[in-house]
């Protein structure tokens, strides 16, 4: 490419994360609440899901425009039956230089060999807490931390890196922070805290909920000494700490109080083939719909660029003065 695809405010588009279901066996609370998102829900029927031939079709086509990292998320996606052949696909894709998924771990320890397989390196698993009766509580469900964990390790002995995202909620799971931090360090996985948002319409959020990350860090910090490791690439999500004397890592995203809308690289595309230009977007455009009436690889890139180059989206840098006005897609339908 000649000239690099950039939005109004000169981001580059660098990253696409694809949801790849709509459903998810737990009901995160912030996520899907079980009074929402019940046995009378309605999912999207399989006739309007994107096909695996579809998902790798739009991918090289944001290859093209600049893409070289891509997610795969849900809902949950190893719901997906076809979840290792979405990635031999995408991870055959010249272009794409990282390839990651981010998944509940629930369905981990009979997957991991396939994903694998399949070609995949990394992953992410959202673990809220360690204690089984509060995990239970927080994915709906009553699923065990335990079966989680040994996920996370059926994966790790497959050698995939597992990183592990922690939303932390006052009140809720703020007693849990050090004992992650200690089991994820001897194990040697990186933990991530996020801090907890306002995504979607239904989590009730206030910024009461929020334990900032600074906080978090100077607990931690207190316990199990940290330094600083320089970031990695432009425009990541997480900043980085090292436990002193040691290789291990940990995160920090916080989107709360620190926004990174300024270096936000990324596109989302729905289980539903709808593009997404903000985790927090109230506007979508119908990639599915125009591939399924025939428009060529062309007119598909047209219809990206053009949306990304009108891309306007900070969200989380205006946060104070919207959270409660505006109508937002739901966190399940984009995976985050
Ligand atoms: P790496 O590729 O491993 O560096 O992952 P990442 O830093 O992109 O993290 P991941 O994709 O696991 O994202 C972690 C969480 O950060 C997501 O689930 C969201 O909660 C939050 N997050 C990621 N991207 C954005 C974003 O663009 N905006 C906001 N507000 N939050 C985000
Ligand atoms: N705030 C922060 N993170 C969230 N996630 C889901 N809902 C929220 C929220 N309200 C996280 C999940 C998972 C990822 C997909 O997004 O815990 O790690
Ligand atoms: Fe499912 Fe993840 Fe949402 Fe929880 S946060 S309901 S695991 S998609
Ligand atoms: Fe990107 Fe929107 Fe998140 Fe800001 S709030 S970092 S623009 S996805």
């Amino acid at each position: 490419r000649v000239q690099p695809l950039v939005d109004t405010l000169q981001r580059p588009l660098r990253d696409l994360r694809i949801s790849v279901t709509d459903r998810c066996n737990f009901r995160c609370r912030y996520c899907m609440p079980e009074e929402m998102f019940g046995s009378n829900f309605r999912f999207l029927p399989q006739d309007k899901l994107l096909t695996i031939d579809e998902i790798t079709r739009i991918t090289m086509i944001f290859v093209s425009l600049g893409v070289s990292k891509v997610r795969i998320t849900g809902g949950e996606p190893l719901l997906n039956k076809e979840i290792a052949e979405i990635i031999r696909r995408i991870s055959h894709i010249e272009g794409v230089n990282d390839l990651a998924i981010t998944t509940n771990g629930s369905l981990l320890k009979q997957n991991a060999r396939a994903l694998k397989d399949a070609g995949l390196k990394r992953l992410t698993v959202s673990l809220d807490s360690l204690n089984d009766e509060r995990f239970g509580k927080l994915n709906g469900r009553g699923f065990s931390a335990q079966h989680v964990l040994e996920g996370i390790e059926a994966a790790a002995n497959e050698g995939l890196t597992v990183k592990i995202n922690m939303v932390v909620q006052k009140g809720i799971n703020d007693q849990d922070i050090i004992p992650m931090a200690r089991y994820f360090k001897e194990r040697g996985h990186t933990l991530r805290f996020i801090e907890y948002m306002d995504v979607g319409n239904s989590n009730g959020w206030n910024v009461g909920h929020v334990i900032s990350n600074k906080c978090i860090m100077q607990t931690i910090h207190e316990k199990m000494p940290l330094e600083p490791v320089e970031s990695n690439y432009y425009g990541e999500v997480a900043t980085r700490y090292r436990y002193q004397g040691s290789n291990e890592e940990i995160g920090f995203i916080s989107s709360v109080s620190q926004a990174f809308c300024h270096s936000c690289t990324r596109a989302r595309l729905s289980a539903e083939g709808h593009l997404y230009t903000c985790l927090f977007a109230a506007e979508k455009v119908d990639l599915l719909g125009s591939i399924r009436s025939g428009a060529t690889d062309n007119e598909i890139m047209s219809i990206i660029s053009g949306v990304w180059k009108m891309r306007q989206d900070r969200y989380s840098d205006t946060r104070r003065d919207q959270t409660s006005q505006r109508v937002k897609v739901e966190m399940s339908r984009i995976g985050g």
